[in-house]
């Protein structure tokens, strides 16, 4: 058919990034990174030097906030009020907040809101985040929720940002905690997305195995 929504979801480290942007490139599509757009808001947040924890005022700097949301699969490039903002968002300041931002119901409103828009207006879309199945895309033509051990997570992502392991695996389980316990939107499994355990997986077979899943539902 003319256009197909992926929703990928999952925890932090489970390969969703990787696997999202080349499964958009492999079906000649666009790609949204919304935790790039809580991260380019806490940029923002943390810019201005407010409280990450005063909700009201980490609102207001949300709502004025100019994001350009870059999705070409092989560049993703973000802006935040025209500055590029695209190594800043993975360092450990912004990590380190993330969850509390993406926690103010007044924020995750505005960029579900945004994130709906881009994905109304896209053809083929693959968009990864933690509410994507159950808030954002409920009708996604395809919904898959990522997992992987705590100790592949860690080794995966303390390899990205060339961390240490064991101080990204506590980092990971502290954000997850945070995630899965919020009120707003937490982490959590569509009821209807598809489990898979990508431990001990490659990219490529992660890819395929999606792409062979979409095309069962196309
Ligand atoms: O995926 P990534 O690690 O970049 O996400 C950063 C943070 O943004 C997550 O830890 C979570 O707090 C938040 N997030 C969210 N909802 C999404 C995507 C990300 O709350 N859809």
């Amino acid at each position: 058919s003319e256009r197909c929504v992926v929703a990928v979801d999952g925890p932090s480290g489970s390969g969703k990034s990787t696997v999202s942007r080349r499964l958009a490139s492999r079906l000649g599509g666009v790609y949204l990174d919304t935790g790039a757009m809580y991260r380019s808001i806490t940029w923002a947040v943390l810019r201005s030097g407010v409280d990450p924890q005063d909700a009201d005022a980490v609102a207001k700097v949300a709502a004025e906030t100019e994001l350009e949301i870059g999705t070409d699969p092989l560049a993703p490039h973000f802006r935040a009020d025209g500055m590029d903002v695209d190594a800043e968002i993975r360092g450990p300041e912004v990590t380190a907040h993330v969850s509390a931002v993406a926690a103010v119901p007044a924020v995750r409103k505005q960029l579900v809101d945004q994130q709906r828009a881009i994905i109304a207006a896209a053809g083929h879309i693959v968009v990864e985040g933690r509410d994507i199945g159950s808030v954002v895309a409920p009708d996604a033509t395809l919904k898959v929720y990522l997992t992987a051990s705590a100790a592949a997570r860690a080794q995966r992502r303390s390899a990205e940002v060339a961390a240490d392991v064991d101080a990204t695996a506590a980092d990971l389980a502290r954000r997850d905690q945070l995630d899965s316990t919020r009120a707003a939107s937490p982490l959590k499994q569509a009821g209807d997305a598809v489990e898979l355990d990508t431990t001990g997986m490659s990219i490529d077979e992660v890819v395929t195995a999606l792409h062979d899943l979409l095309k069962t539902r196309v």
